[in-house]
């Protein structure tokens, strides 16, 4: 099995480096424009080759993932427009039917990863078109798997995705970024405020994952009557934190259905 990467900078550098990390039979090749990124690419990803150009990344793979910015992806659509490989898009907002119009007989699933995938800790969903099949679907997903969660959800939902996992990382580093702040006016010094908060985000989310409560039974635990956490939660529920979080969301979700429809348009 050959896994190759149409522009290998930085998602095709954690996602190959997650699955020849996982799967060591699995052989790695890429093309880029910039020979920098090319060789940053084939000396960090154990056995990767570079290919001469996108063309033969295509021929000499079982599946291909497109992973060039969404803006230059035209020339590459030419380039490889008679291909009938399986080619898997992380392109966002580049919708199935856009890529299926220039691709004519490939097989396309289109992916919406997000940044935590160069920690290995990615949050994805996939989502096939017209001519992928089981096997190629299950061979994504599998693929996907080894550098984090990997979801397949209707296409339609991949605006909702980048709602919440795709800008995600955004919207909670801007949460530890207040809860940081917080320490730091409340006299922790600032390293170990950054320490402390990371610590609490990433405790957190796995106690409710390893343990599988739901966020109001952990609250529950942790909310003594006439304690300390009640007193805070009493501040956080005044709030309208519920409200301005879903507008987050359906704002980026209805900005990443525009930028879709735009790509549609060209
Ligand atoms: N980073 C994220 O958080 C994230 C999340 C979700 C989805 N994505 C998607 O992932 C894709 C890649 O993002 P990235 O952050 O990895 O971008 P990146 O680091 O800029 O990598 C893209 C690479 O493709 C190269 N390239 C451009 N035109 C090419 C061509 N015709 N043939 C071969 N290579 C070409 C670029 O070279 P030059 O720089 O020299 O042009 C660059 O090295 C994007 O479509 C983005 O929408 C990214």
């Amino acid at each position: 099995m050959r896994v190759g990467f149409i522009g290998t900078g930085n998602m095709a550098c954690a996602l190959a480096a997650a699955i020849a990390g996982a799967d060591s039979s699995v052989g790695i090749c890429g093309f880029d424009v910039g020979p920098e990124q090319l060789a940053r690419f084939t000396s960090q990803i154990p056995g990767a080759v570079p290919a001469s150009d996108n063309v033969e990344v295509v021929n000499s793979s079982d599946l291909t993932v497109l992973a060039v910015k969404p803006q230059g992806v035209r020339p590459v659509l030419e380039e490889i427009a008679d291909t009938e490989a399986l080619i898997v898009s992380i392109l966002a907002g580049i919708r199935i039917a856009v890529l299926e119009a220039h691709l004519t007989r490939a097989r396309i699933v289109r992916v919406m990863p997000n940044t935590p995938a160069l920690v290995g800790e990615m949050a994805a969903a996939y989502a096939g078109g017209s001519r992928a099949d089981a096997d190629d679907l299950e061979l994504v997903g599998t693929l996907l798997s080894h550098a984090g969660l990997a979801i397949r959800l209707p296409e339609e939902l991949l605006d909702a995705v980048t709602g919440v996992s795709g800008s995600g990382p955004a919207f909670v580093a801007r949460l530890i970024d207040a809860f940081t702040s917080a320490a730091v006016a409340a006299g922790i010094p600032d390293a170990e405020a950054v320490r402390l908060v990371l610590a609490t985000f990433s405790g957190t989310a796995r106690l409710l994952a390893e343990k599988q409560l739901t966020p109001q039974e952990l609250i529950s635990m942790v909310s003594s009557p006439g304690g300390t956490t009640v007193a805070g939660r009493a501040v956080l529920e005044s709030s309208n934190l519920e409200r301005v979080i879903r507008q987050t969301v359906w704002t980026t979700t209805a900005r990443s259905r525009e930028l879709g429809d735009e790509g549609a348009r060209k």
